[in-house]
């Protein structure tokens, strides 16, 4: 191995270069072109070729998988794998329909990269470096003919053709606004309301079990539901999506909102799951510092404060829900949310 120039060792794997006598170094050029396999062998070339092909052709039936599940695997019509309208239906169009297309996309992709690897030419071409900036003549010459087509088209003798083009190309994307009115009808005050109404007993996500004050220890969470939401509900998923709710049992003493503690029962509490600033859920709740965190944007919550943001994008605490306990010692509700769950929308404090 050679001295560097100044007498040093060249690092671990660096071979030291000559310098030329002008000071610079001579051009290494290129290491030796490697050919591909295909580019050698015709059968390595063949079996290229047939292995592009038979990934467009799985692209192809990733696409038939996608129109076909979106009329036969629907979530509230047909449906070949669950009843319409439920949970399951939802799931199974998603995931059919979703797995359908990203084979048909996925596949493309990998039949192009393969295709590009094994058979598009594989020449080294060297382009040399040269000036970027173009000749004064040419710098002329173009300004020559904008300020030539400028005067041809006779914008500056011509206001009145000025001011309609002006009119014109303000006016449309006026046009754009007219789809806009075929959007579909207006929530109306649904995004006002939940399925929540006063004495609906708070019952345990999924398994639907009613739940006793005395079941919630101190410091746990529960994810609840109206007890009376069933999947023979009308709507029943956006009723679900809406109604989402979270318990917590904190200690009263640590409550710093009389009114939320009013609100709950005996140091219970229940707040909308559904984050006020994008709609996530709002499910990750830390003891010891009674904080409910959005996993989406790190939005945080001061249970002990009313659901106050402390932290994150999110604008507006978590709508609490009024709880009480019924005869039998079940949480139930005492009315809807006060207020809108879920992100702000343009007309949130309208009266419902
Ligand atoms: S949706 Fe919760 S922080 Fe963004």
């Amino acid at each position: 191995m050679n001295d560097n120039i100044d007498g040093t060792r060249p690092a671990r794997g660096v071979s030291a270069i000559a310098p030329r006598e002008d000071g610079g170094f001579p051009n290494p050029g290129l290491p030796p072109h490697q050919h591909r396999r295909a580019d050698v062998d015709p059968r390595a070339e063949k079996r290229a070729e047939r292995i592009v092909a038979g990934l467009f052709l799985v692209s192809v039936l990733g696409t038939v998988l996608f129109i076909a599940s979106y009329f036969l695997v629907t979530p509230h019509h047909k449906n070949l794998f669950a009843e319409s309208g439920t949970w399951e239906a939802l799931w199974w169009s998603n995931l059919v329909t979703g797995l359908g297309l990203a084979i048909a996309v996925f596949f493309i992709g990998a039949a192009a990269v393969h295709w590009a690897k094994t058979l598009m030419p594989d020449d080294e071409v060297v382009e040399e470096r040269h000036p970027i900036r173009s000749t004064d003549e040419s710098r002329g010459a173009a300004v020559d003919i904008i300020t030539g087509g400028l005067d041809e088209s006779g914008i500056g003798r011509r206001p009145l053709i000025v001011t309609s083009m002006v009119a014109a190309l303000a006016a449309l994307p006026i046009a754009v606004l007219a789809p806009l009115s075929t959007l579909g009808p207006m929530p109306g005050n649904k995004l006002h309301h939940t399925f929540w109404k006063s004495g609906m007993r708070l019952a345990r996500d999924h398994d639907g079990t009613p739940i006793k004050a005395s079941d919630v220890m101190m410091n746990s969470i529960f994810h609840v539901m109206p007890e009376d939401l069933t999947s023979e509900t009308p709507h029943f998923l956006e009723e679900r999506a809406k109604a989402a709710t979270v318990i917590v049992r904190i200690d009263p003493k640590l409550g710093k909102n009389e009114e939320s503690l009013a609100n709950g029962y005996e140091g219970i509490l229940a707040f909308s799951k559904i984050c006020t600033h994008v709609g996530c859920p709002v499910a990750l709740y830390e003891q010891q510092t009674h904080h409910m965190l959005c996993p989406c944007h790190q939005s945080t919550f001061d249970v002990t404060d009313a659901a106050k943001v402390i932290f994150g994008p999110a604008h507006r605490p978590l709508p609490q829900l009024p709880i009480e306990v019924d005869a039998e010692g079940y949480l139930v509700a005492r009315g809807d949310f006060p207020e809108p769950i879920g992100p702000s929308f343009w007309d949130i404090h309208k009266d419902k």
